[in-house]
Formats: C-alpha cells, sequence, structure tokens
C-alpha cells in the first residue's frame, strides 16, 4: 500500500545493478511513493542492461557516473536538476566493491592498491557525491541523503576484510558532512547499517551464506530482508525524518544489540 510519502520529491538513486540490488527496491518503493528520480551507476555496469528494465518501469532516466569520478558526479548533479526540473530531495548511495574481497584476499594478506579502490568506491564516492552536490547547491533544504553500510564497521567480521575500514570510513563521513550541510542547507545525511542480505555485492563476501544463516539466528526479529531495507530509507527521504541526521541507524532485526540467542545456544 503506497502512503504518498514522497509526493514531488525528486531524487537521486544510484547502485541499482539487477533486482536483487537494495537500491533496485528503493527505486521501485519510491515510484510507489511518488518520487521522481534519475537512476545512475557505474558505466560498466550499464552494460549489463538489467537497469534500463528498472529504468522503463519508473520512468526514470539513467546517468551514468564512476562514483569516483568528481567530473562524472559534476554531470550527474547537473543533468539530474535539469531533467528532473529542480533541486534535489534525496540521494541513495548505495554502492560498495573491494577488489580484496573479489579476489579473496585474507586480511592479513591485503593488495594495497586495491585497498585503495576499495576506500575511493565504498567511502570517498559519498564524499565526492556530497562535496559536488554543496559546491553545486544541488540539494534542496531539508534534502536526506542515505548511504548503505553495514556493522563491521563496528565489531570485526573476519570475511568482510577491507570493507570494514571502508563502511568506518563512509560513516564518518556521514557525520563530518553531516555537520555542514546540515549548518548549509538543513540537508541531512544518515547511514543504513543493513543486515546481511542476498544480492551480487553481499553474496561476493567469503563465507556469506553461513553467516546469513547466522545473523538470522541471532536477530530476534530475524534479518531484514531488502524490500524492508527500501521501507526504512524512504522513511529517511519522507518528511517525517527531518531532524534525524549524522546517525547510523541500525537496519538489522536487533541483532547489533543480541550478545546470543537461544537456537544459537543450543546449536552448540
Ligand atoms: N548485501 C548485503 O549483505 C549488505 C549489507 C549491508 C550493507 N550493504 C551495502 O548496500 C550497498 C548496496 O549493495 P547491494 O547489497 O545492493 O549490492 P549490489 O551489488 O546490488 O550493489 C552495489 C552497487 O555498487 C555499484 N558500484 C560499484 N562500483 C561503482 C562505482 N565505481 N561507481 C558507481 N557505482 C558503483 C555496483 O554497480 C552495484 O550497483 C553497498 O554499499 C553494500 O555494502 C549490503
Amino acid at each position: 500500500m503506497a502512503y504518498g510519502l514522497l509526493n514531488g520529491k525528486r531524487g537521486i538513486i544510484s547502485g541499482a545493478l539487477n533486482e536483487q540490488s537494495i537500491a533496485w527496491k528503493v527505486a521501485l518503493k519510491a515510484k510507489e511513493e511518488g518520487a521522481s528520480f534519475v537512476l545512475t551507476n557505474a558505466p560498466i555496469a550499464m552494460r549489463m542492461g538489467e537497469i534500463n528494465r528498472l529504468a522503463e518501469q519508473c520512468s526514470a532516466e539513467i546517468i551514468p557516473a564512476d562514483a569516483t569520478s568528481v567530473e562524472d558526479l559534476e554531470k550527474l548533479f547537473t543533468q539530474s536538476q535539469e531533467v528532473l526540473g529542480g533541486k534535489i530531495d534525496f540521494v541513495l548511495h548505495s554502492i560498495g566493491m573491494s577488489p580484496n574481497i573479489r579476489k579473496g584476499r585474507a586480511y592479513t594478506d591485503l593488495n594495497y592498491e586495491w585497498f585503495k579502490q576499495s576506500l575511493d568506491v565504498s567511502a570517498m564516492s559519498l564524499h565526492k557525491m556530497l562535496q559536488v552536490a554543496y559546491k553545486q547547491d544541488a540539494i534542496a533544504e531539508w534534502g536526506s541523503v542515505v548511504a548503505l553500510t553495514y556493522m563491521a564497521a563496528q565489531r570485526t567480521f573476519p570475511f568482510y576484510t577491507d570493507m570494514a575500514e571502508a563502511k568506518a570510513m563512509l560513516e564518518s563521513i556521514t557525520r563530518s558532512f553531516g555537520y555542514h550541510y546540515g549548518k548549509f542547507r538543513k540537508v541531512r545525511v544518515n547511514t543504513v547499517s543493513q543486515s546481511p542480505t542476498v544480492t551480487t555485492a553481499g553474496s561476493g563476501i567469503g563465507g556469506f551464506d553461513k553467516f546469513y544463516g547466522f545473523a538470522d539466528k541471532i536477530a530476534p526479529l530475524g534479518n531484514a530482508s531488502a524490500d524492508q531495507c527500501a521501507d526504512y530509507c524512504l522513511t529517511l527521504f519522507s518528511d517525517f525524518t527531518r531532524m534525524v541526521t549524522m546517525q547510523n541507524l541500525f537496519h538489522d532485526g536487533g541483532f547489533v544489540s543480541t550478545g546470543v540467542s537461544q537456537e544459537v545456544m543450543e546449536s552448540l
């Protein structure tokens, strides 16, 4: 059921790669809730072509942008305002990639060039987006920016390797830029820390299946799905959360606050 939560709002949604992507679900639900938006992803992801189907469904334009390129991001924000006819009300940063994880490098054997890429793609890209938007004054007053993160920023999960550092940096940028953008235009910036979710990025992590099951058994509500994550993101884009900023918000069924569950105790 739609509530018209985003009626009249203009947005930029990054990171929809395929139907499993969290950003894909956000786009479908944002459409249902009355938003108009632009879809963006790295040019290489465009070649896979699936995003065209989503764009048709949402009557959205696609503007390719490598989130590590300031030049691409400048075009993204300029063109989005032209296409949508005004300043941007919400931005979803749903971008993550670690060459070290992709190539199976252990945390004790990281390739440092790849480590830099992990940080650039997964964390510094949020700073780049925000700085470009700030300089162009592209986000409307009381706008909302949400980036997706994972709890490995606070607690160690050995298989998450250098993405743990990337997420810690992402969450720090959220606080630091949240201050400046809050002062400048009352724009809020938050991260949503999501449960393990079956997506291309999620499933690429070693031991994901077992860990998915473990997290599901620990969290009293079970793992949050991508659809539920999208619902939560929409509330953060809506006018009902105007005073929430610079926060890391756990969307994990209670995992982070649970030491151990009865199910896990019994399985030992
Ligand atoms: N899946 C999980 O278990 C989980 C849990 C917590 C947080 N997250 C986070 O959610 C976000 C979305 O991931 P997902 O799980 O939907 O997987 P996904 O693989 O569907 O999405 C990741 C996206 O990042 C994009 N991307 C990679 N490099 C890019 C670049 N240089 N420029 C622009 N885009 C680029 C990819 O094309 C892809 O669309 C990520 O930040 C991820 O870390 C995922």
